[in-house]
C-alpha cells in the first residue's frame, strides 16, 4: 500500500521519538521512503546518525548546515507525499496553530504544500491545558489529521492521555490516509446529524438519545476524501468533527434543520443521519408553564427531510440520497421500503432492539440498496463512515 510513498518525518523532542525509529523501520518495510527531520529537541533523544541508518538518507537538523542546500525549507514537503509528525510536542504543536517557522522543522510546515498527520506525546497536564487544547483545535481545522495518544501511564510515571499512539498504528493511519485516493474533491454534501429538539416552552424540550457519533464521523470520512461537507447538526453528545473541509450549521429543530439543509443546496449528496423527531408540539408555549397550569400537549407531524431531498425533482436533487434506518425487528425490510418511500439510493439499517447502539463507539449496520443488502460485521461508527465514504466514491 505505501510502495513509492514519500514520506517527511518530523521527530520533535519527546521520549516518545525513539518509537519513532520503529515507525520508520516500517514504513522502509512497506517499500515507503522516508526523509527524516529532526528538530533540536529530538535529536536530545535520537540521534541523526540512528535516523540515517534506517532511512537510508541524510537527515537534517538545522536550517543553516553545511548541507542545507540539500534540504530546503520549501522543496523538502514538494518531493513528499505526506509530513508526519510523531512524537508531536505540545511546543511544536503551538509553533504549527500560530504559523511560527524558527526552525527547519516548523518552517517546513509552515511553507509545506501537504497533509500533515501529527502524533502528539507529552504529559497529562500539558493535553488537557486550555492553551494547548487551543491550539490542537487549531492546526485540525487548519487541516492536520490527528492520530490520537493512548490514555496510559506516562514516561514521566503519571497516568492518564498523552502516550504518543503506538508505531503500528501510526503506520495504520498513514497507509490509511495514503491509499485512499482523493476521489470527492470537488463534490459537496450535506449530512445532518444529532437529535432534533422541539420546544414544549422557553425552558423545557423534547428530543431524543441521538449523540450525533455516526454522523460526526461521516463527516469527518467525507471531508477526508477532498469533500465539501455542510454538517447541519442537531443536539450531539460529540464533539464537533474538525476538518477544514467541514462548516457546520448548528440548529434546533426539525424545521430548522430542513430549512438549513434545502439552503444549503446544490449538493451532490445528502446523507441524513440525524434523529429528526417525528412530532413536534403544536401548542408550544413562549413562557415557561406553570405546574399549577398543568400541560397538555398536542403534536404536529415534522416533515421529512430525507424524503424532501429523495424525492426533488431531479434537476435539484443531489445525485446521492442516503438515509439510515434504526429498527428493532425485520431490519432489511424496513429499510427497503424506506429506501423507496423516501426516494433514498441507500439506507444504512441497523437493529437497536437493545438500546446499545445510541451513544456508543460500535454499531452494525446494513447497506441495503436497489442491487443489494449487503450486512457489515460488528465495528467503529468511524469504519462504517469510511465504508461509506468508499461506496459513495464509487457509485458518483
Ligand atoms: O422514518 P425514520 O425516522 O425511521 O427514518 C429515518 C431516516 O429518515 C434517517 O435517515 C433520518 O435522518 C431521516 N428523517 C428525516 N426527517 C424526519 C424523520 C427522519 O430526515 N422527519
Amino acid at each position: 500500500m505505501l510502495e513509492g510513498k514519500r514520506i517527511l518525518l518530523i521527530v520533535t523532542g519527546s521520549i516518545a521519538a525513539y518509537k519513532s525509529l520503529e515507525l520508520v523501520r516500517q514504513f522502509i518495510k512497506a517499500n515507503a521512503s522516508v526523509e527524516g527531520i529532526l528538530t533540536q529537541g529530538g535529536s536530545q533523544f535520537v540521534t541523526p546518525l540512528a535516523l540515517e541508518t534506517l532511512t537510508g538518507k541524510r537527515v537534517h537538523t538545522q536550517m543553516w548546515d553545511e548541507h542545507s542546500f540539500e534540504m530546503n525549507h520549501i522543496e523538502a514537503s514538494r518531493r513528499a507525499d505526506l509530513i508526519v509528525v510523531a512524537p508531536a510536542t505540545a511546543g511544536f504543536i503551538a509553533k504549527m496553530a500560530n504559523g511560527i517557522g524558527d526552525d527547519l522543522a516548523s518552517s517546513i510546515i509552515l511553507a509545506g504544500n501537504k497533509p500533515v498527520i501529527i502524533a502528539p506525546s507529552m504529559n497529562v497536564e500539558m493535553w488537557d491545558n486550555p492553551a494547548f487544547r487551543r491550539n490542537l483545535e487549531q492546526v485540525q481545522k487548519d487541516g492536520a489529521i490527528l492520530i490520537e495518544p493512548q490514555n496510559d501511564v506516562l514516561a514521566c510515571g503519571e497516568i492518564g492521555m498523552g502516550k504518543m499512539a503506538e508505531p503500528e498504528t501510526i503506520f495504520r493511519e498513514v497507509s490509511k490516509y495514503l491509499s485512499q485516493k482523493k476521489s470527492l474533491s470537488g463534490l459537496k454534501a450535506i449530512v445532518t446529524t444529532g437529535g432534533t429538539i422541539e420546544r414544549i416552552d422557553s425552558v423545557r424540550y423534547l428530543s431524543n438519545f441521538s449523540s450525533g457519533k455516526q454522523g460526526n464521523q461521516i463527516a469527518l470520512a467525507l471531508a477526508t476524501l477532498g469533500c465539501q461537507v455542510s454538517l447541519v447538526s442537531g443536539n450531539t453528545q460529540d464533539s464537533a468533527p474538525l476538518h477544514s473541509n467541514i462548516s457546520i450549521i448548528p440548529v434546533e429543530s426539525a424545521d430548522q434543520m430542513m430549512a438549513a439543509a434545502h439552503k444549503n443546496l446544490p449538493a451532490d449528496l445528502f446523507v441524513g443521519c440525524a434523529a429528526v423527531c417525528d412530532f413536534k408540539v403544536s401548542n408550544k408555549s413562549n413562557k415557561k408553564t406553570k405546574k399549577q397550569e398543568g400541560l397538555e400537549l398536542e403534536f404536529e407531524e415534522n416533515p421529512d427531510i430525507l424524503q424532501s431531498m429523495g424525492t426533488l425533482k431531479a434537476s435539484l436533487r443531489p445525485k446521492l440520497v442516503i438515509g439510515f434506518a434504526a429498527e428493532t425487528n425485520d431490519v432489511t425490510d424496513y429499510a427497503k421500503q424506506k429506501l423507496e418511500k423516501k426516494g433514498c439510493d441507500l439506507v444504512i439499517a441497523n437493529d437497536v432492539s437493545s438500546g446499545a447502539v445510541f451513544g456508543k463507539d460500535d454499531t452494525q449496520v446494513h447497506f441495503v440498496s436497489r442491487e443489494a443488502i449487503n450486512s457489515l460485521e460488528p465495528m467503529k461508527k468511524s469504519e462504517v463512515a469510511d465504508i461509506l465514504a468508499s461506496w459513495i466514491a464509487e457509485h458518483l
